[in-house]
């Protein structure tokens, strides 16, 4: 059974060098800071992204660092991205599905359902597909791992948002089934973000109270060289929400997570 945070409970080791690492999202943010610190270990890394002026800032006087773009949104587009990624770099052995958006929704009456459905195909499907891609290939490799970004609202959702947080906890779900099944051929883990710093939401880059993204990739790091890998990620600061139920305290902290999200975007 899978422990819950904090201790590493994998089988496996993930080599902390000499990977070949996707990272999608890898242009701004959490996917960014983790590209350039797998890339720093001595690790040859591509980051994807729509924006290719953000993926070449990434990458920017990084030998061994590659863009290219991807539309995690189009089934078609991530077809024909996998193609030029295998065709590019065949020794990719490590697939970071950390794209993702995050839109605010009022659920408590009938609603235009866009931005919903956007959630999902970016978040839920889009990791799906991109999996679905590459699964083989991955398994043809040696020391492969994938490693899912979902979030502490997986595990206590934030009223605002609550396509976001089902299609995070949809995704846990995925990775806890992905890692059984994939169980002896590649390490399947997943890395759950507290509240970081990081233009995920408009004004969330500089909000008092979310985690510095610095620190942030520090502590995830830190996680990852420890042996065995985890199969959960979790620092510290998300511990509150992924604990919340086993510690029979999930109705207080459903209540203490929104008041503290509706206090710090009012400052
Ligand atoms: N920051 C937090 O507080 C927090 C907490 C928990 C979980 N997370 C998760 O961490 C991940 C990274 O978020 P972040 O905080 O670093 O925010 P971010 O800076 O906005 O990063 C999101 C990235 O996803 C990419 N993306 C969005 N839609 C895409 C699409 N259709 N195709 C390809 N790429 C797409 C964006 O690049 P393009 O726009 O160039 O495509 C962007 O680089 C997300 O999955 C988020 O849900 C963040």
């Amino acid at each position: 059974m899978t422990d819950i945070g904090a201790t590493p409970i994998g089988e496996k080791v993930m080599q902390q060098t000499g990977n070949t690492i996707l990272i999608t999202g890898g242009g701004s943010g959490i996917g960014q800071e983790l590209a350039r610190r797998f890339h720093d270990l001595g690790n040859t890394v591509i980051v994807a992204g729509r924006r290719i002026e953000a993926l070449q800032e990434t990458i920017a006087g990084r030998d061994g660092m590659h863009a290219l773009t991807l539309d995690i949104d189009s089934a078609e587009g991530i077809a024909d991205f996998a193609e030029r990624l295998l065709a590019a770099h065949p020794a990719v052995n490590v697939l970071v599905n950390n794209a993702g958006i995050m839109r605010f929704e009022d659920a408590s009456a009938g609603r235009d359902l866009a931005d919903a459905e956007a959630t999902v195909t970016t978040n839920l499907l889009g990791p799906i597909r991109l999996t679905n891609a590459l699964v083989d290939h991955l398994k043809s490799q040696a020391g492969s791992a994938i490693i899912n970004v979902t979030s502490g609202l997986a595990f206590v959702p934030l009223l605002t948002t609550p396509t976001y947080n089902a299609t995070k906890a949809a995704i846990h779900s995925y990775t806890v089934a992905l890692r059984e099944v994939l169980k002896g051929r590649v390490e399947v883990i997943e890395l759950a973000p507290p509240a970081v710093q990081t233009g995920l939401t408009p004004g969330q880059e500089s909000r008092p109270g979310y985690q510095p993204l610095g620190e942030f990739a520090d502590e995830v790091m830190a996680l990852l060289a420890l042996e065995p890998t985890p199969a959960e990620v979790m620092v510290p600061r998300v511990a509150f929400l992924r604990r919340a139920e086993v510690e029979d305290r999930f109705d207080d902290t459903l209540v203490q997570l929104n008041a503290f999200a509706t206090a710090a975007r009012n400052g």
